[in-house]
């Protein structure tokens, strides 16, 4: 007979706090592929699904309660291909184009600059939009920054308020290219460098109140030799150097496992694989370091999340995945580690919005469910722009598989603007609850409230269907107790995330 784990003390240093967490770590991304656009955000007016301006209203108010904070757009691979001029103007007169990317699908570009910018808008999130360097000009890439950001009586000026837009719109982040090493050029380091250095002159900054922050395509996972070469040669140049690292199960390009349907292997090695975001963030940001010691340029991990053999009867060039609580653990343990790293790590999107890959949401004609993903990043939001506080856990549990091991629990813990402590914690074990007394010096939680809200299910696999979309939904547990010895009692069930909020 196996006795029960050891109780574990969770320590948070709640008289130690330790700078912000940039609300950008919450940031998603919406690429032009497959339904993430098409179906998922943009239905057009004349369609019979509710919309705003052709934005379907169900998925815009499910987003907007996520309170994100930057949207990148409108790729990806799609950025290098892409050719704003297409996309701009009335409907009917856009130029259709192939997808050559993504299925090789018309592209009608009846998405483009103003629908997304509304979107921004209607989001009251910040625009983080990359541009093509791969099969753009510097032109097009000029004037696409003036058609957007200027306010004087130029052409491209003109031509924006031709289109209905008086005023300039305001963009935050701007990537000079994407994945410039594969989709976006087959570019070597030294020649990307080169032409990033060029491209980036041409991003001008008409609005002097807000300077367009450039961010350089970085490297794929472990090429530290391209973070290398773009720091030691650019690095002068740039506001952010991206990272795009991806959760396979099987690791596998071929055959990268499936989104249901795993065992107990694949569940332990997914959150080995998300781990692995910790090492690759900081040796990217100790090659940073040697050049940037003062961590001006950040690190931007645009590009983040799991990937999964398409679902069956779908096209595999549109990267549709389902969505289970697997994906819930691996999206909060990366939400974590950006924490631990926000001195260098400044923001992150989780690809991608709706329908493609680790999706907040999902959508079946006029049905749309919440995925198990959503809700983490609805239960988490709260540590947006609040204060870090270090914790400690005692001893720190393992979840033993197979002969390996990993950390059981992790937590996360942060002060918000509001004064209200709030503690995310995780626990990847799927067979064993683990009993916690939280103790806060300096914060006593005798005078206060404490709410728990638990996200788990009965399977790993467990997910939403459009007949069953509340199958894995948070759920609100009984306040944990302030025991003899002051601390608050909580039992983290096995296979969670939780959110604990003390006010
Ligand atoms: O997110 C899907 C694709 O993954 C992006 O288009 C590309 O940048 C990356 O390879």
């Amino acid at each position: 007979m196996t006795s029960p784990p050891a109780p574990v003390t969770l320590q948070v240093a709640a008289e130690k706090p330790a700078g912000q967490i940039p609300r950008e770590l919450y940031g998603h991304f919406a690429e032009h592929l497959g339904r993430c656009i098409y179906e998922g955000i943009w239905v057009g007016e004349r369609s019979e699904i509710p919309n705003t301006r052709g934005i379907r209203n169900d998925v815009l108010e499910a987003l907007q309660q996520l309170s994100i904070p930057v949207l990148r757009w409108p790729g990806g691979c799609f950025a290098d291909e892409y050719h704003w001029r297409d996309g701009v103007g009335p409907l009917d007169q856009r130029k259709p184009m192939v997808n050559n990317h993504w299925g090789s699908v018309v592209e009608p570009n009846h998405f483009g600059t103003h629908e997304f910018m509304d979107l921004v808008e209607l989001l009251g999130c910040d625009a983080y939009v990359a541009g093509n360097v791969g099969s753009g000009t510097i032109r097009e890439m000029q004037e696409w920054i003036e058609y957007l950001t200027a306010n004087v009586d130029s052409s491209m000026v003109q031509l924006r308020r031709s289109h209905g837009r008086r005023d300039p719109w305001r963009v935050r982040f701007f990537g000079v290219g994407n994945e410039n090493w594969v989709c976006g050029g087959h570019m070597r380091p030294e020649y990307y460098a080169d032409e990033y250095r060029r491209y980036q002159t041409y991003v001008r900054h008409h609005d002097p109140e807000n300077r367009i922050q450039r961010i350089a395509c970085g490297p794929n996972a472990d090429d530290f030799r391209w973070t290398e070469v773009l720091m030691d040669r650019a690095a002068e140049h740039m506001d952010g150097l991206s990272l795009h690292y991806y959760c396979l199960p099987t690791g596998d390009w071929q055959d990268k496992g499936d989104a249901t349907g795993f065992g107990e292997a694949d569940w332990f090695g997914m959150f080995n694989r998300a781990r692995h975001m910790d090492e690759l963030i900081v040796r990217h940001s100790a090659i940073m370091d040697e050049f940037d010691p003062a961590r001006r340029v950040a690190l931007i991990v645009d590009e983040w999340g799991t990937w999964y053999n398409a679902e069956a009867g779908t096209n595999p060039r549109f990267l549709y995945q389902q969505n289970t609580l697997r994906d819930a653990l691996v999206a909060a343990q990366h939400l974590h580690i950006f924490h631990r790293h926000r001195a260098r790590v400044r923001m992150a999107n989780i690809a991608q919005t709706v329908n493609v890959l680790q999706a907040m949401i999902l959508t079946d004609g006029p049905r749309i469910l919440r995925t198990p993903t959503y809700h983490v990043f609805e239960m988490l939001k709260v540590h947006q722009d609040a204060t870090f506080l270090p914790v400690d856990l005692s001893p720190l549990p393992q979840y033993t598989h197979a002969g390996q091991s990993l950390p059981a629990v992790d937590v996360s813990a942060s002060r918000s603007t509001d004064g209200s402590l709030n503690l995310s914690l995780i626990n990847f074990d799927p067979g064993s609850p683990r009993s916690l007394a939280i103790k806060i010096p300096g914060f006593s939680p005798v005078d206060k409230t404490c709410r728990a809200r638990v996200l788990t299910a009965g399977e790993c696999d467990a997910h939403n269907t459009f007949d069953q979309p509340d199958q894995v939904t948070p759920a609100m547990v009984p306040d944990p107790q302030v025991d003899s010895d002051g601390a608050l009692a909580f039992e983290l069930p096995a296979k969670s995330v939780a959110l604990l909020t003390l006010s």
